[in-house]
């Protein structure tokens, strides 16, 4: 846990006062949420845009003003975690269920800073499955075509109910550790009808930073 704390805390020395900042979900984004909570209280004016209803949730209780994507025409920074990113700043996303925000968010920002402990940096992609946001209207022809194409799709649930995201889709977990060409998988799952976004970022993020038990690691 000490690992995600310090990266998280750490990437928040990056905010300016004044700035637009987009908010990640998930364990790791709530420590850097934390801080900025308290960079309000100091007397920092930022307005934030979250990327899922937990992060809305507390970034509210801490007081944290957000606006909506659609209000701001650009996010200054934003901070989010991941789950797994390889040597060439590819990553998977998605774990926590919120890839689509995630992706606007971060297509909408001037810069990208993923915060993560030092287990999800890999050399290769895929012993985390790749989570797959499709809508529910057929989803099961999408599941096959996945199925067919030798990626041993599994819906994913929750409580033993199917999972919906913050859009009301459901969310496909794929295996990609055969794959080695990101750039080819990504074109061929926007190319297919029916799936929302996935949770492949191919070179999105213009810094990592990388906490261990005792210290971080910045990259780029
Ligand atoms: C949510 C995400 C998260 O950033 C990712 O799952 C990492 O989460 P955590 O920091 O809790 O390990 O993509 O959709």
């Amino acid at each position: 846990m000490k690992g995600k704390q310090l990266a998280g805390e750490k990437a928040v020395e990056y905010i300016e006062d004044g700035m637009i900042v987009g908010l990640g979900t998930g364990s790791t984004a709530y420590y850097a949420i934390k801080k900025i909570g308290e960079l309000v209280k100091s007397g920092f004016k930022i307005k934030c845009v979250s990327t899922s209803t937990s992060t809305t949730e507390l970034a509210t209780t801490l007081g944290i003003e957000l606006v909506s994507l659609n209000d701001v025409e650009s996010i200054d920074i934003t901070i989010d975690g991941a789950d797994e990113i390889d040597k060439n700043n590819n990553a998977i996303k998605g774990g926590g269920g919120a890839l689509l925000f995630e992706k606007l968010v971060a297509t909408a920002s001037k810069k990208v800073i993923w915060v993560v402990d030092s287990s999800k940096m890999v050399t290769k992609l895929g012993d985390f499955l790749l989570p797959i946001e499709v809508i529910p209207f057929g989803a099961k022809h999408v599941y096959n075509t996945l199925e067919i194409n030798g990626y041993q799709p599994k819906f994913r649930y929750t409580n033993e109910m199917l999972y919906k995201t913050d859009s009301n889709n459901y969310i496909i977990d794929v295996n990609i550790s055969n794959v080695s060409n990101y750039l080819q998988l990504q074109e061929w799952l926007d190319s297919i009808t029916g799936i929302v976004e996935h949770g492949l970022f191919l070179g999105s993020a213009d810094m990592i930073v990388v906490g261990s038990e005792d210290s971080c690691d910045t990259l780029f």
